[in-house]
């Protein structure tokens, strides 16, 4: 089922989501709506307090077109992730990126953030996953576990006047 995503200010984005305790039929149900509703959607991941389930679910997919930049990822990274509880253990390296969210959909912003990540977690069959990622998908990670912290990308941006842009002024 296509799930609505929640916007900006709704306060389920605020929130600090709570832990997975067990895979159970909610959260079966709750990862297959996420996958289905990113699919339908414009962006390149999608955590569980966008769709209104305060719990630590994250998916992404940067192997496929992000549509409104239109353009493919050079690197598909791990194609589709499904990360429950997921951790950052390491991070290295920094840059500035253009990031959007499928929340704030009118917006794009440079972001600081680090060039590799190794994270952990458990995947959509409760098994302990470590991966490491890099570049756009080490973004798209870093990003959507800011979203399990209640924490959206414009409050990374270091400055709103010079930094945060409207989308209709891109391309
Ligand atoms: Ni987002």
């Amino acid at each position: 089922m296509i799930l609505e995503i929640l916007k900006y200010p709704h306060p389920s984005l605020k929130a600090k989501a709570e832990k997975v305790r067990a895979l159970d039929d909610e959260v079966i149900r709750l990862i297959d709506d996420m996958v289905e509703t990113l699919y339908a959607s414009p962006g390149v991941g999608l955590a569980a307090p966008q769709v209104g389930h305060s719990l630590r679910v994250i998916a992404i997919d940067v192997s496929r077109n992000s549509g409104n930049s239109n353009r493919r990822a050079k690197d598909p990274g791990h194609g589709l992730m499904i990360l429950i509880n997921p951790a950052i253990l390491y991070q290295e390296g920094e840059k500035m990126v253009r990031e959007g969210c499928l929340s704030l959909p009118e917006y794009t912003a440079n972001v600081k953030r680090a060039r590799r990540v190794v994270v952990n977690g458990l995947d959509r069959n409760w098994n302990p996953v470590e991966l490491t990622s890099k570049d756009f998908e080490a973004v798209a990670l870093q990003h959507e576990i800011d979203h399990l912290e209640g924490i959206l990308f414009i409050e990374r941006v270091g400055s709103l006047k010079t930094d945060l842009f409207r989308r209709k002024d891109m391309d």
